[in-house]
C-alpha cells in the first residue's frame, strides 16, 4: 500500500513512483512501455485541452492495471468485484480488464479521485458521458508512440486541431473500423456510445448552420 502525504500525481512523487513499481511487475516488458507512453501522451492531451495533468498522468500510467489476466481470470475478477458478466460479454471477457482494473485500483490506491477510477474503467468501452480526462486517456491509449497499427498516424496528425470531443469520436470511429473489418464482436454498450455522440455531432452541425445563416 502506498500512502504519499502529501498527496501528489507529479512524476518525481511517491504516489506515481510506487504505481509504476507494481504496475513493472504486474505487467509484460510491453504492456509496462506502453503505460508508460500512454502516462506521457496523456499528459501532452491534458495539456493542450486545459485536463488536470496530474490525474492524466496517473490514470494513463494505471489504465491496464489488469491487463495481464487470462479471460477466465477476469471473469473471476469482475465476480470478485461486482462488476456485471453478462452472457454476451464473456466473448468479450479481455473488455473487462478495464473495469476490474479500475476496481482493483480502488481498493489499491482509495487515495486515487474517482475521475482516475473513472478514466480507467472508461477506457476500453467508453461511455455516453464521458469526462475530458476519460476522452484524454481513451485518445492517448491509441495514438501514444509505441502503437504501430491501423491509421493512428491520421489520428496523432489531429491532435491540437480538432476539439477534444471530436479527437475522441474519431479514435472511437476508428476502434469501430477495426472491429468491423476484423469481423469481432461489438460490445452494445459500444454501439450505445457511438449513436450518442453522432447525435451530438450532429446538433452541433446543424446550431452552427444556423449561426451561418
Ligand atoms: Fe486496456
Ligand atoms: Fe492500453
Amino acid at each position: 500500500m502506498c500512502s504519499p502525504a502529501p498527496l501528489d500525481y507529479t512524476q518525481d512523487g511517491v504516489l506515481y513512483t510506487c504505481a509504476r513499481n507494481i504496475l513493472e511487475q504486474r505487467l509484460s516488458d510491453y504492456r509496462f512501455l506502453h503505460s508508460i507512453s500512454v502516462s506521457q501522451t496523456a499528459v501532452v492531451l491534458a495539456e493542450l485541452y486545459g485536463v488536470d495533468e496530474g490525474e492524466a498522468r496517473i490514470a494513463g500510467l494505471v489504465h491496464d492495471w489488469d491487463k495481464n489476466y487470462s479471460d477466465e481470470e477476469l471473469i473471476a475478477r469482475a465476480r470478485e468485484f461486482g462488476v456485471p458478466v453478462r452472457d454476451w460479454e464473456e466473448d468479450m471477457a479481455a473488455l473487462l480488464h478495464a473495469q476490474t482494473g479500475a476496481e482493483a485500483l480502488r481498493r489499491e490506491f482509495p487515495m486515487f479521485s474517482e475521475a482516475i477510477i473513472q478514466a480507467v474503467a472508461r477506457h476500453t468501452s467508453a461511455a455516453s458521458d464521458m469526462s475530458p480526462l476519460d476522452m484524454v486517456i481513451y485518445v492517448a491509449d491509441m495514438i501514444e508512440p509505441l502503437r504501430t497499427q491501423g491509421n493512428v498516424g491520421a489520428l496523432r496528425a489531429l491532435v491540437g486541431k480538432l476539439p477534444l470531443e471530436a479527437l475522441f469520436l474519431k479514435s472511437y470511429e476508428t476502434t469501430m473500423k477495426h472491429l468491423v473489418t476484423r469481423h469481432r464482436f461489438i460490445h452494445p454498450d459500444s454501439l450505445e456510445v457511438w449513436n450518442t455522440y453522432i447525435h451530438k455531432e450532429r446538433i452541433g452541425m446543424k446550431h452552427t448552420k444556423k449561426e451561418h445563416m
